[in-house]
């Protein structure tokens, strides 16, 4: 191993476990569920071919039939908890670590795409223009409906019966998504919130959704098995245009008082370099958070070792690496090359681009194919 890099190996104590290095996995949409929210058996191998990451987080799940999101999983009933435990049992068949990561699309929505009876809603009916995947291609969202207050409540207990659902799962925890311009983030952001209710407006108001959703899940799982990921300057589903900085700061002290698993923060996106005053947000951001901060956007070993080395970070998430690499953590120790990325193939479709990126040789060993 590299010496540069060591500090990505060294385990850490998350929540209430121990994860086996800093390596953790992204949570990515795939797109390949079948019919009713439902993993197809590629997806238990898909995610205990890469068991060895200090933690996975499992893919964006739908909290309830709106959520949005094209053959996405759910987490909303039997069935589909079912679907997960088997991909729960296979991770830590193989020693690991997998919390699920609970979404909602919000605005970054297409109608044509929700089953019957359900409308894309948002806090304010404000449009995104950032186009989103439907079954006739890449569209430009539907302009979503405000939320009223008693739907916000029942999307609070849909969150939490998702939460009562991943732990039947037997998911080790979960990351409640608040980052990329989804549900929670445009509840936070002050350009896609224009309520007036207790819900807007303040920037107590506007944390108010996520806070209720974190009390919940912090009441099924206890707090050192909840997580959260946050995107605050990413530009990614038109957000990121108010006053980010005053924003999170202020959602980081709300947070840092529930003592949280973890908090994931994806910092850059794929494709971009961010500005200065970006980098000096993330920056401020990241020192203000007191518990474990999971850094994520464009990291490699050696970027990633090393921000970890200057007290930036406590473990990074790898994202597009641990698509084509399930043995990322092996091939870092190795310094081995690293398998070409297929971005054809990141959405839907079948094995190909999914179970059947090749393993390195003494690790090949180990999976049945
Ligand atoms: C194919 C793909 C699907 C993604 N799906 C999700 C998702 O479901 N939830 C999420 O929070 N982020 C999602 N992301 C963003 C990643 O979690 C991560 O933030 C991003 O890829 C940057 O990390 P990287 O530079 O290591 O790839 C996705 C990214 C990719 C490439």
């Amino acid at each position: 191993m590299k010496e540069s890099i060591k500090s990505i190996f060294n385990p850490l104590k998350i929540g209430r476990y121990i994860a086996k290095n800093r390596i953790f996995m992204a949570p990515m949409s795939r797109y390949r569920a079948i019919e009713g929210g439902i993993n197809p058996e590629m997806t238990i191998e898909y995610y205990r071919q890469r068991a060895t990451a200090g933690v996975i987080m499992a893919e964006s799940t739908q909290i309830n039939k709106g959520s949005g999101g094209i053959n996405c999983p759910g987490i909303y009933n039997e069935n589909q908890a079912a679907s997960w435990k088997k991909v729960t049992e296979a991770v830590h068949k193989e020693g690991g670590l997998i919390f699920l990561q609970l979404w909602h699309s919000g605005r970054a929505a297409h109608k044509s795409i929700l089953p019957e009876g359900c409308e894309v809603v948002a806090p304010s009916s404000i449009a995104s223009t950032e186009k989103v995947m439907t079954y006739e291609g890449m569209q430009t969202p539907t302009l979503p409906r405000e939320l009223t207050l008693k739907e916000i409540k029942q999307l609070r207990q849909d969150y939490a019966e998702a939460n009562q659902f991943a732990l039947q799962a037997d998911f080790d925890g979960v990351e409640i998504h608040s980052a990329g311009g989804f549900l929670i983030d445009t509840f936070l952001q002050e350009e896609t919130n224009h309520r007036t209710d207790e819900y807007g407006g303040s920037l107590e108001n506007r944390f108010r959704f996520l806070g209720e959703i974190l009390d919940d899940a912090v009441s099924i799982w206890g707090s050192d098995r909840v997580g959260v990921k946050l995107s605050p300057v990413s530009a990614y589903n038109d957000m990121g245009k108010g006053d980010v900085l005053t924003t999170f700061k202020y959602v980081i002290d709300q947070l840092n008082k529930y003592q949280l698993a973890f908090l994931e923060v994806n910092e850059s996106m794929p494709f971009s370099n961010l500005s200065e005053s970006q980098k000096a947000t993330i920056e401020e951001l990241q020192s203000l958070y007191q518990g474990v901060y999971i850094a994520n956007g464009n990291y490699t070993a050696e970027s990633g070792a090393k921000r970890i080395e200057n007290g930036k970070a406590t473990a990074i998430s790898y994202g597009r690496f641990y698509i084509a690499n399930p043995d990322l953590v092996a091939r870092f120790k190795q310094n081995a090359p690293l398998n070409e990325l297929n971005v054809d193939l990141f959405y839907g479709g079948d094995h190909t681009g999914y179970t059947d990126y090749p393993f390195l040789e003494e690790t090949i060993t180990t999976i049945s194919k």
